[in-house]
């Protein structure tokens, strides 16, 4: 039997209670499956460590997760602590540490959730948005001089390379590739930003040759909010650098009903390190501690890390239990504009997890 070890890395606000939820349902899906084992070991990094010890992780921290299976990450984020330090004191660290390239969100609508988009159901909008996750405009590069001088100065310098555009392209168009309709569409700002984003539209061009069978487009970022809103249809993978997938998939999520649905991925594709799962949103302070979290993104980012694993059988057993929970109204949490709890949606996902044939 295969047993994988899972390092839970809850994180602040609501990652706790979403993250525990995730466990429960895994754990009954491995219980249901019977064909693997799934151990959970949880690190209580986060704000709360970061009061005590001055860091959000301790330093050897990354040594301690390397040896995993996958990371199973919640949400960073306090009001007490500023938001670059939460955010590369940890999240980024492990993105960048663990060479997690490759930032895969998939969208749709679920069964029974209304989008803001009138007429717009899962027959119009099914995306996979690829976000590179590893360089470009969070980088990391530049720096401040003068510091509260007038002539203060900021930098806040985008690289590209040509290595890391190939190797999201290239992760691109081979997943556009096995999704039914093999169609990409490559985002960029090549008419402004004219030195990196004209190497991503050449890069894209080069690699496209190797893949005829995949349609390919390109899309300027800002007529993509448009393409995005009112012709959803027309899209289905979409490559994009770090900072306009940052906010492209966020649109996305917001365009398919709720942030608390949405889930990610922080792939290293070559399996040399640790990939890390986790739910898009934040630690969600406004109503950290109510019960009322909506914890379907984090069931959702469960069946991605099952198929990384290899167990695209429970993957889709999850995804058909989630879908039949969301397809019901009275499981809906108020995000959705229901009253459900987190506790009576993940009861709900264990329930059809062990009614499903
Ligand atoms: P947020 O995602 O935490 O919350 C935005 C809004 O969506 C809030 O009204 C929240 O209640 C709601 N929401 C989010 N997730 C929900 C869920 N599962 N169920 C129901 N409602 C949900 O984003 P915000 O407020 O901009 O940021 C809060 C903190 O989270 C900040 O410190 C920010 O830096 C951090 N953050 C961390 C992220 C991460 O760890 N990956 C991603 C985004 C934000
Ligand atoms: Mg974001």
């Amino acid at each position: 039997m295969k047993h994988y070890r899972i390092a839970a890395i809850p994180g602040d606000g609501i990652g706790a209670e979403v993250i525990g939820a995730g466990i429960e349902v895994l754990k009954a899906l491995a219980r249901r499956d019977g064909g693997f084992a799934m151990e959970f070991e949880s690190f209580d990094w986060g704000s709360d460590y970061y009061h005590q010890h001055g860091v959000m992780m301790p330093a050897d921290g990354l040594e301690q997760v390397a040896d995993f299976d996958a990371l199973y990450f919640g949400a960073v984020g306090a009001p007490d602590v500023p938001d670059h330090v939460t955010l590369w004191g940890l999240r980024l660290a492990i993105c960048q540490s663990f060479d997690q390239y490759a930032n895969v969100r998939p969208t749709r609508i679920l069964p029974g959730i209304e989008g803001p988009l009138r007429g717009v159901g899962p027959d119009r909008l099914d995306w996979v948005i690829v976000r590179e996750n590893s360089e470009g405009e969070y980088a990391g590069q530049g720096g401040r001089s003068h510091r509260g001088l007038p002539e203060e100065v900021a930098t806040e310098v985008a690289i590209f390379t040509r290595s890391g555009v190939t190797r999201i392209m290239r992760f691109a168009f081979e997943l556009a590739r096995s999704r039914p309709r093999k169609k990409l569409t490559v985002v960029t700002k090549s008419n402004a930003q004219r030195h990196g984003m004209v190497m991503w539209d050449e890069i894209a061009a080069e690699v496209a040759a190797e893949y005829p069978d995949v349609e390919w487009g390109k899309e300027l970022v800002d007529a993509m909010t448009m393409r995005m809103t009112l012709r959803p249809e027309t899209l289905d993978t979409i490559v994009a650098t770090n900072l306009h997938a940052d906010i492209l998939s966020d649109l996305a999520a917001a365009l398919a009903g709720s942030l608390g649905i949405a889930p990610t991925s922080n792939l290293n594709p070559e399996r040399r390190f640790p990939s890390m799962f986790e739910p898009i949103h934040g630690s969600a302070f406004d109503i950290t501690g109510k019960g009322i979290a909506n914890p379907i993104g984090t069931f959702w980012t469960g069946t991605l890390m099952l198929d990384h694993l290899g167990e695209p059988e429970a993957a889709t057993r999850l995804m058909r239990a989630v879908e039949r929970v969301t397809a019901d109204h009275a499981f809906h949490t108020p995000d959705l504009g229901g009253e459900a709890t987190t506790r009576k949606v993940t009861d709900a996902v264990v329930a059809a997890i062990d009614g499903d044939n």
